[in-house]
């Protein structure tokens, strides 16, 4: 049987459950992949990668060290020694993956990555090979399980996030720096790549609007149950016509709809498609055998497209021309979810209205609470549809007034 050899850089987590799994499943994998294969080496940090890289036997190089620097130039090196690439690395993908995927077809050689989103949920090769027919209209993400962690806990426990991300960090699925999971980063990076193989244009970090889940209190969990909705950390690619709006942010979804349902670690992404219609791909959205899954699913892949000659010239995606701009999140519309914490008194309702209506902002509703802190209420409002750009300024001059104190809060109520 033809063996398949294999270099594995980055010993971590996912890179031991990996060859752990190539090991204790190998008779199975045989009978997948077609013929054996063999992990010849591992290279953790303190080894020199250059063994992997530069031996001739090795096909396929498996990169699960994370991060950009030195991941880009090892990938580069690989490519250009002639080697398949298999990675879960999001944020070197999103960022550099334009460069890497050319490197790769001019190299009639292919990335995989179904590891980089969703660990094990196979939405890499469903956008890439089970929905090929399709044209997408749109892809709604919860795409980050340690900040759709901590929401849950902030709701079950009512606790603040500052608590629930403590617990967190100890479940090891937090990102070395835990805020490009908080701030919406990893979502983002995520989001950039599902963009790619839906609508075949690679955008930047810096055309996605992103805000992260750090400003919410367990008071906004609260409100928003009793309104209907649950709060979740959303990646939102929407196509309306000519326009594509890209955007990572807190989000109010209706309480009934799936991905309001997706608690803890999992992460769900709820595709839009013309022909497959409306289609929801769930599960755990990290952990090592979940990742070290879909890594050993793309060298199968990788070594099914090796023997049979039939290599991809990179990644295989075609550009919407439908999609001709972006649309900037200040022209977006929504309705939204807005908190105030104001002083208690006599016509501060009157002047943030009164704000409100100056920019045709309309309300749909209103709650005030009693006094949960000793010297603010918390003021709710549900909004009509508005403009962004019209809110912000709203919010800029209500969060002027005496009477207010701490930054308002705008939370997007999205019905995907
Ligand atoms: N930090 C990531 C998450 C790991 O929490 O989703 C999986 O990509």
């Amino acid at each position: 049987m033809k063996k398949i050899y294999l270099g594995l850089l980055g010993y971590g987590n996912v890179g031991k459950a990996t060859a752990k799994l190539l090991k204790q499943r190998r008779s199975l994998l045989k009978k997948r992949a077609g013929c054996d294969l063999v992990l010849k080496k591992i290279c953790d940090k303190n080894d020199n990668p250059y063994e992997i890289l530069r031996d001739p036997n090795i096909d396929i190089v498996i990169e699960l060290i994370g991060g950009i620097h030195p991941a880009k130039e090892y990938i580069s090196e690989a490519i250009d020694k002639g080697k398949f690439v298999v990675t879960a690395n999001k944020a070197l993908l999103a960022e550099e993956g334009k460069y890497l995927f050319n490197k790769a077809k001019e190299k009639g050689k292919s990335i995989y990555f179904e590891a980089s989103v969703g660990a094990g949920i196979p939405i890499i090769k469903s956008l890439k090979e089970g929905l090929s027919a399709d044209r997408f209209n749109g892809i709604f993400g919860i795409l980050n399980g340690t900040s759709n962690f901590i929401l849950s806990q902030m709701s079950y426990l009512g606790i603040e996030f500052k608590s629930a991300l403590r617990q967190t960090q100890k479940s090891g699925f937090a990102e070395r720096d835990v805020n490009l999971d908080v701030e919406g980063i990893d979502s983002a990076h995520k989001l950039l790549l599902l963009v790619y193989l839906c609508f075949g244009k690679f955008f930047n970090l810096k055309d996605v609007f992103v805000e992260g889940i750090t400003e919410i209190l367990a008071l906004d969990i609260v409100y928003a149950r009793e309104l209907g909705f649950t709060i979740k950390l959303l990646a939102v690619a929407k196509r309306e016509g000519a326009d594509l709006e890209l955007r990572v942010h807190p989000a109010l979804l209706p309480s009934p709809h799936p991905l309001a349902n997706v608690d803890g670690i999992n992460n769900a992404i709820y595709v839009s498609s013309d022909l497959a219609g409306d289609l929801l791909f769930y599960g755990p959205g990290a952990g090592r055998n979940a990742a070290a899954s879909a890594v050993i699913s793309d060298l199968i892949s990788a070594a099914l497209n090796i023997q049979a000659g039939l290599f991809r010239k990179g990644v295989c995606v075609v550009e919407d021309t439908a999609v001709k701009r972006l649309r900037h999140i200040k022209e977006t519309e929504s309705r939204y979810y807005i908190r105030f914490l104001a002083e208690d008194k006599h016509g501060v309702l009157a002047n943030i209205s009164g704000i409100l209506a100056k920019y045709k902002i309309s309300i749909a509703s209103v709650t005030q609470k009693q006094r949960k802190r000793a010297d603010v209420v918390p003021i709710v409002m549900i909004l009509h549809k508005a403009k962004e750009k019209d809110l912000r300024i709203a919010l800029e001059k209500i969060a002027g007034l005496p009477v207010i104190h701490e930054k308002p809060l705008a939370i997007r109520i999205e019905e995907p």
